[in-house]
């Protein structure tokens, strides 16, 4: 008995190093390497609901504005996040989220990582058939 209490109470510090390793991830906004806030969003569980509200937000992210509702996209200058919803693993999409490209802006100052875990766990229900 005694034994399992040692146990868990490692445990649970291990686990308050790993919160306070993901605090320090969610600070940057403007470099390059997103490579720790990206695994600590994939180590999130997200909310499908919470993700699919902010994914056909018309206010802000708007996600659906480009890639559209459908998550069909506007080829060629958009892409569809159906074959990445199905394929790409959570730190890719998570790093796709957070950094942008071409007309798509960084979200990694305006989503939490929670918001981005939320937009992960839509884009894998809604998307990856
Ligand atoms: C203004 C249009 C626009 C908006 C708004 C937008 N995106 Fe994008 N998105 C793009 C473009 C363009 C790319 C391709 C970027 C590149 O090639 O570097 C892209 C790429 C992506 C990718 C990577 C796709 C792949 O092929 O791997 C993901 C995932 C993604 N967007 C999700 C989102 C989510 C989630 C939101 C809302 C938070 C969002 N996008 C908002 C235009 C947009």
């Amino acid at each position: 008995m005694s034994h399992r209490l040692v146990l868990l109470a490692s445990l649970v510090l291990s686990a308050g190093c790993g919160g306070a390793a993901s605090t320090t991830g969610t600070t940057g906004t403007t470099g390059t390497d997103y490579s720790t806030r990206a695994s600590a969003i994939a180590a999130l569980s997200g909310s499908v609901s919470s993700g699919g509200a902010l994914y056909k937000s018309t206010a802000s992210p708007t996600c659906a504005s480009c890639h559209l509702a459908d998550g069909s996209g506007q080829p060629p200058t958009t892409p569809g996040l159906i074959e990445p919803a199905a394929n790409d693993t959570d730190e890719e999409l998570a790093t796709a989220i957070l950094k942008g490209g071409d007309a798509m802006k960084s979200y990694a100052s305006s989503l939490s990582d929670q918001q981005v875990a939320d937009l992960i766990a839509y884009l894998r229900s809604a998307f990856a058939q």
